[in-house]
């Protein structure tokens, strides 16, 4: 079965002849960018109803339909949608249009069971290059710039996504995926890029592997790093800037939505990442009672894409807890709070809540302790119990960070609310990340 789709009338433009400059959709004004939401959400909406059949029951079930959106506030007559929504379409019943018009598919990385599927058109994939090109952009990245990429290539959507945008940026793309530490070293001494494209936690990895080699990071061509794919805090940036001497920056996604390039921050002002809401429009809600909630309140990042073709997206429920804050940079634009966590990773120890990103926080705080940590968790007799097993630097003795672990200790008790305990490794002793990090291991399913 096809089913014809209603021409996008919002297809991406070419590349600018000066790829220095900003779109002209990324320096629009609020009200701007608001009228321009309207018109693309009511394309979306229809686009979505007649072409998916399950939107179409969805939507009907609700007892809604695309005519019912008269203004932007509207969208919350509308039903939500979830990762479940798209795996039962598993694998293609999810896309608006037919096949012939899909040019790439990718799929995001469940942990378990089945994956779900993501589709692009021609044009999805031109919307999604430059968008992932104004986030390098802001970000400090600049044509003509070396840019390598340890993003992984395959079914992830970092390692393509990323490509693409550092090409359409006007850069010479140095296509690394992840993994192979020692060859990404090398290719950064002899190419010499300007930019690196990481998950922050490999990002660590590869200065290890520096270090390995008694090189000194600070010493490299590198002068930028967008990172993102996994949570990370302002603690980690530090470090990272210090390792290597150069500004990082966040970059946000998630293949279902896009994938990376949702949102980038500007290396000017480091205050979160711009969601480009000329594409996708943004609502943070409560994720028990579902309200929306206003512009600042902390909750869950749902998104409904405005532009996309293959794969529709309405109101989908990330899962990330975030905020939105008015734009700065781009005031046209939303900046996300950092992600603290995902509702799903949130780990609940005797009742209290917590999230990996808050050890790291704390971890980091303390000289003695690097960013290498694992959180196991147990329940033996009956009782939660968090064990943070973390790295100590390899400058301090073992006595210095056990003092260092004691802290932690306290910290964790005093400002989460929660009893740990903490085990100090020697360096080098954790499992190193090639990409998204796992850092909980949460025991009490197994018992
Ligand atoms: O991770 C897309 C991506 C690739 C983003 C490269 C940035 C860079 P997924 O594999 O579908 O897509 O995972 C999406 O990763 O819902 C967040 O939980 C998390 N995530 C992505 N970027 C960030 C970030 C890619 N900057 C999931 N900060 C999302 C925190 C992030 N979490």
């Amino acid at each position: 079965m096809t089913v014809s789709s209603v021409p996008n009338p919002y297809a991406p433009p070419a590349a600018p002849a000066d790829r220095s400059q900003p779109d002209p959709e990324e320096t629009m004004s609020r009200d701007q960018v608001e009228s321009l939401q309207l018109e693309r959400l009511r394309w979306s909406l229809h686009h979505a109803y007649r072409n998916v059949p399950a939107y179409t029951e969805l939507f009907d079930a609700h007892g809604v339909h695309p005519g019912d959106l008269k203004e932007l506030e509207d969208l919350r007559l509308f039903p939500y949608t979830d990762k479940e929504f798209l795996r039962r379409a598993y694998p293609f019943r999810s896309l608006a249009v037919p096949m012939s018009e899909v040019r790439r598919i990718h799929a995001s990385s469940g942990t378990t069971g089945q994956p779900t599927v993501v589709a692009y058109t021609e044009n999805d994939i031109t919307t999604w290059a430059s968008l992932v090109a104004r986030c390098f952009r802001l970000s400090g990245v600049r044509p003509g710039d070396k840019v390598h990429n340890a993003y992984g290539y395959g079914l992830f959507t970092g390692g393509l996504g990323a490509h693409y945008g550092a090409e359409r940026l006007g850069c010479a793309v140095i296509p690394m995926s992840g993994g192979q530490t020692e060859k990404q070293v090398q290719m950064i001494r002899d190419f010499e890029p300007q930019a690196i494209l990481s998950t922050p936690t490999y990002l660590l990895t590869i200065a290890d592997g520096f270090r390995k080699l008694g090189l000194d990071p600070r010493g490299t061509s590198l002068r930028t790093a967008v990172l993102g794919a996994e949570p990370w805090t302002e603690e980690m940036r530090r470090e990272i800037e210090t390792i290597f001497g150069i500004d990082a920056c966040d970059i946000y996604g998630l293949s279902e939505v896009m994938g990376p390039g949702v949102a980038g921050e500007s290396a000017g002002s480091k205050d979160g990442s711009h969601i480009w809401e000329d594409h996708f429009r943004p609502e943070i809600i409560d994720p028990f009672t579902d309200e929306v909630l206003e512009t600042g309140r902390p909750g869950e990042l749902v998104f409904t894409a405005l532009t996309k073709e293959a794969l529709p997206i309405i109101r989908y429920r990330t899962h990330d807890l975030t905020r939105l804050l008015p734009g700065t940079d781009r005031p046209g634009h939303r900046r996300m709070g950092r992600i603290t966590g995902r509702s799903d990773d949130m780990i609940i120890l005797r009742g209290v809540n917590l999230f990996p990103s808050q050890i790291e926080e704390l971890a980091l705080q303390i000289p003695a302790l690097s960013p290498h940590f694992v959180l196991d968790i147990t329940r033996p007799h009956r009782m939660d119990q968090m064990t943070v097993t973390i790295e100590r630097r390899a400058e301090v003795t073992r006595e210095v960070a056990e003092a260092g672990g004691r802290e932690l200790v306290h910290h964790i008790k005093t400002r989460i609310g929660s009893s740990a305990t903490v085990q100090i490794a020697e360096p080098d002793t954790l499992a190193r990340s090639s990409g998204k990090l796992r850092r909980v291991y949460d025991h009490r399913k197994e018992a």
